[in-house]
């Protein structure tokens, strides 16, 4: 794949209308987006283990992290229940905060426990008939691509799985495999918005005009996106999105979010959420999913004052940075292969080794040089998926650069 120039602060996002409304509220103030200043925030930066798998979850930001031991010792202390009754204006807040950051209304968003719950909630939610299609893609994440099966193979109606053929194939031939699979029966396309193998961003808001202009219903699984990349719901034009606040917006584990359009929410009956009926037309029917950890969603207002304080177009371009700086040492090693398109990815991106045994690198990098990286594959084809964060820096990368290179030699 090609390399990456270095991008330069607001500038190299590109494409992205600086006239969004709907970030009215989000008004970054870590001004000079000190990134050394930002890294120290995190304990994680002073670990032992470099964390390069935000993919999977990042790590929390002092004030985050002392926010939620203290909530912990409130909810545990007082009666949980009643506790939750006490901060309930203060999760509002946070809803709004969340909203405005997303692009979205707080009527629209609600708090999950994870991306995988809101999904569920969508997939099982949704009326849907023998006669009717939904479109999903073989790089969706695969409790998503089981999520639809499942219902599908349950109530009958049809599925049509299409290959996506990443890194290889650009935006336009992507939309075009969504446009081919399209019939008069189709009900929704489910597409992700960062692939969680490659990292590679899809070019959602063109395959949510696509829908749109075919009378389609689309949900985006953004699992990755809040934190990585500046966008915004209400001009991505989706109906559904789902994602989390534990990978980069660095919040607590088990934080998650559904946004539905306003006028779709009176639809969906998420058997999983037994909200009473006076909830139909309201987004607060997905505060019904039982006891949980109360105390993180007491924490989502500290989540969100952290992460305004940031500027998110700056943040973006230097996840980008970051990943240009890695992927561009790792082509220097023997063997080495970067499998992700960087052009079109911010800060997830894989790569393999040709002749290494990959299993036995991933435990020698965490053994021997304390490094956790994900291990994947696709089609029976290994590979890495490395994620940058703002607790990253170039030393880290260095680090990890030195490290499988240490590997490959030693492997000789
Ligand atoms: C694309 C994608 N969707 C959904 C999920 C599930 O996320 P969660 O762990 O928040 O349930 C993941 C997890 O990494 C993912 O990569």
């Amino acid at each position: 794949m090609t390399s990456r120039r270095k991008f330069i602060g607001k500038m190299a996002v590109a494409g992205i209308s600086t006239q969004i409304n709907w970030f009215s509220g989000y008004q970054p103030d870590f001004a000079r987006n000190d990134w050394k200043e930002i890294r120290n925030q995190f304990p994680v930066s002073k670990s032992p283990v470099l964390n390069l798998n935000s993919g999977s979850a990042g790590s929390m930001p002092y004030p985050v992290l002392e926010e939620l031991v203290k909530k912990t010792h409130e909810f545990n202390n007082n009666a949980l229940y009643k506790t939750k009754e006490l901060y309930e204006n203060d999760i509002y807040n946070a809803k709004v905060k969340l909203s405005n950051f997303l692009g979205c209304t707080p009527e629209e968003l609600a708090l999950t426990k994870n991306t995988t719950e809101s999904l569920s909630a969508i997939i099982w939610g949704l009326p849907l008939d023998k006669k009717d299609e939904v479109i999903f893609s073989k790089s969706d994440y695969p409790f998503l691509q089981t999520f639809i099966k499942k219902r599908s193979e349950k109530e009958g109606f049809k599925t049509n799985e299409i290959e996506l053929d990443l890194p290889y194939s650009s935006d336009e031939d992507i939309i075009e495999r969504y446009r081919n699979a399209i019939n008069s029966n189709t009900k929704l396309i489910v597409v992700t918005m960062i692939t969680h193998r490659e990292g590679q961003i899809l070019p959602v808001k063109k395959i949510c005009q696509l829908a749109r202009e075919n009378n389609i219903e689309v949900l985006v699984d953004a699992a990755h996106a809040p934190g990585q990349v500046f966008h915004s719901f209400r001009d991505l034009g989706c109906d559904y999105y789902t994602a989390c606040l534990h990978k980069w917006m660095n919040g607590p584990f088990g934080t998650g979010l559904i946004i539905v359009n306003k006028e779709k929410i009176g639809k969906l009956n998420p058997p999983a959420f037994p909200y009473p009926e006076v909830f139909q037309n309201s987004i607060r029917k997905f505060d019904y999913s039982g006891t949980t950890a109360f105390q993180n969603l007491a924490v989502v207002n500290a989540v969100m004052d952290f992460n305004q304080k940031i500027d998110m177009r700056e943040k973006e371009a230097h996840l980008k940075n970051l990943t240009a700086y890695w992927t561009e040492k790792i082509e220097g090693i023997k063997g080495a292969k970067i499998i992700t398109d960087v052009n079109r990815s911010a800060a997830l991106s894989g790569f393999n080794i040709e002749g290494i045994n990959l299993a036995k690198m991933k435990r020698a990098l965490f053994e021997q040089h304390k490094i956790n990286i994900k291990l994947t594959s696709y089609k029976r084809v290994g590979f890495f998926r490395v994620s940058t964060n703002i607790f990253t820096d170039e030393k880290d990368l260095d680090r990890f650069v030195n490290a499988v290179e240490s590997i490959v030699v030693n492997h000789e």
